[in-house]
């Protein structure tokens, strides 16, 4: 870990120790509320609130809710909305842009060429997809896969946070821009500043290239690579090479 990371990542366990303070009672001597309601939301995107009347106690009954949900257009046209799956507490939650023509039809998260992908990563890392949590930013397909726009990831962004608060990971993985600017920046530039942490909801945050521009550019697999071993690194997760290599010995 170079300075920076560790400045960051010792900030990211500042954030979490306050944020949890607060919510068991204690007082934070010396953070506003503002200034803790800002940590909790980061610099992300704008979320529309939900109101008072959301509340759910379980992944499960956040999904069933949202089985009908019609809070944005992207509701008129899809088959199936695309909830996420995965290990209910999994360490590393990745998260991708938003739900394409396969997962549309099956209902499931990164199903198509690109999940192919995303599926050869999870194990390269020496995990299954069992073992991680996958979802989108938002939850229905866009039409003719166009990005999703602001206000439609705006309606979903609060879902996405309730599903993170159940699951608790350990580590984020954003896949692809839209994500890295909805959970970290608008500024956000996928070529110039993936790769390095970032924190979600306190959480720390690794943005990488999304797998279906790996399919287009394979050799930014070198670059994905990289960011995947900064997460195994913190996981303490071993390269399942390096251990069949260990073996052979
Ligand atoms: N691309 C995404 O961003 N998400 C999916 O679920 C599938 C493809």
């Amino acid at each position: 870990m170079n300075v920076r990371e560790e400045v960051m990542h010792l900030v990211g366990q500042i954030k979490r120790q306050l944020i949890s303070s607060q919510e068991i009672g204690l007082d934070a001597p010396f953070v506003s509320t503002n200034s803790l309601n800002y940590l909790k939301k980061g610099p992300q995107m704008d979320a529309a609130p939900l109101g008072e009347d959301f509340c759910w106690s379980s992944l499960k009954e956040l999904k069933d809710f949202m089985s009908n949900c019609e809070r944005c257009r992207l509701s008129t046209e899809r088959k199936n909305m695309v909830f996420g799956e995965g290990l209910p507490h999994a360490r590393l939650v990745f998260v991708g842009e938003a739900p394409g023509m396969e997962e549309d039809v099956t209902g499931r998260p990164f199903v198509g060429p690109a999940g192919k992908l995303l599926t050869d990563i999870i194990k390269a890392m020496g995990l299954t997809r069992e073992e991680v949590y996958i979802g989108n930013i938002v939850k229905c397909r866009p039409p003719d896969n166009r990005d999703p726009e602001p206000d439609e990831i705006g309606m979903c962004l609060p879902f996405l946070k309730a599903q993170i608060s159940f699951i608790e990971p350990e580590i984020i993985c954003s896949l692809g821009r839209i994500p890295a600017q909805s959970l970290v920046s608008r500024n956000f530039k996928i070529t110039r500043d993936r790769g390095q942490w970032h924190y979600f909801l306190g959480i720390p945050l690794m943005p990488t290239y999304h797998p279906a521009y790996l399919l287009r550019y394979p050799h930014a697999k070198r670059d994905v690579w990289e960011d995947m071993q900064k997460i195994m690194k913190e996981l303490r997760l071993k390269d399942p090479r390096e251990l069949r290599d260990q073996n052979k010995d």
